[in-house]
């Protein structure tokens, strides 16, 4: 039986290769994205007081961790866990942290976390919330709103419909090129469920009203290359 579309049963099956398709059909610019959530969470960081406690940082879909790892190499003080359910994903990303002792991956799903409430600074997602199922990603969303610290700072990256001048060349190189060139070089399905997933996401601003549905106040919404993709900045809304 195969696995889920987006599982993380799914994703144990591109692990080896997943880095390098990454940077060959992204043409690089995903470290850019990640380099942007990494500035995103910055004032949570900046406010936590160093004498008091270590900052803490979680990375949902964290897959062979490559956000978890440029946050730890940022904050090199800071506590980052890296949280996904594809243990072939963790198993690439471990080999990866020889010099970032300061991140620590766990097996885990975004749906129902194993942290008490408030307890990070910070909460990432890249690439991570378009596979869990449409039905569920307020549950995940919620989550994220539950254990950020007031004032804490929640950052989604995913990938969207490229719009705009460029649009067209942008559409063509998710919808034609990207899935022909991972078949091609990975021998996959998988990058066929990268191109319906990115055309059945909902649109931005679509999107943060789910995140406001769940908990999260919108700071930010910015749509990155040509809206191919789009970071989300939130904080949790006070509890009552
Ligand atoms: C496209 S990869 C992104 C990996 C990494 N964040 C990056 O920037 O390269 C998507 C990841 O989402 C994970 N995933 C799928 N369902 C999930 C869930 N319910 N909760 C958390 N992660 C999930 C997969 O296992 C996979 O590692």
């Amino acid at each position: 039986m195969s696995a889920r579309d987006g599982s993380g049963a799914m994703f144990d099956a591109i692990a080896p290769r997943y880095d390098l398709l990454n940077r060959i059909m992204s043409l690089g610019v995903d470290q850019g994205w990640r380099r942007r959530t990494v500035d995103a969470v910055a004032p949570a960081l900046a406010s936590t007081n160093p004498s008091t406690s270590t900052s803490t940082i979680l990375d949902l879909a964290t897959g062979t961790a490559d956000l978890a790892i440029a946050m730890a190499r940022r904050w090199p003080e800071a506590q980052v866990t890296g949280l996904d359910p594809s243990v072939g994903m963790l198993e690439v990303g471990q080999k990866k942290l020889a010099a970032t002792p300061n991140v620590r991956l766990l097996e885990g799903d975004a749906r129902a976390l194993p942290f008490a409430a408030a307890s990070f600074d910070a909460v990432t997602m890249a690439f991570g919330i378009r596979n869990v199922p449409a039905a569920e990603r307020v549950l995940a969303l919620a989550e994220m709103a539950r254990v950020t610290r007031p004032g804490g700072r929640v950052a989604i990256l995913e990938l969207g419909e490229p719009r705009g001048v460029l649009g067209p060349l942008a559409r063509f190189h998710v919808h034609t090129l990207v899935p022909r060139l991972g078949a091609w070089l990975s021998g996959a399905r998988e990058y066929r469920y990268l191109e319906r997933s990115i055309a059945a996401f909902p649109a931005p601003e679509q999107f943060a009203e789910l995140m406001r549905v769940a908990g999260l106040r919108v700071l930010e919404l910015s749509r990155l290359t040509f809206g191919a993709c789009c970071l989300y900045v939130a904080t949790p809304e006070a509890r009552g």
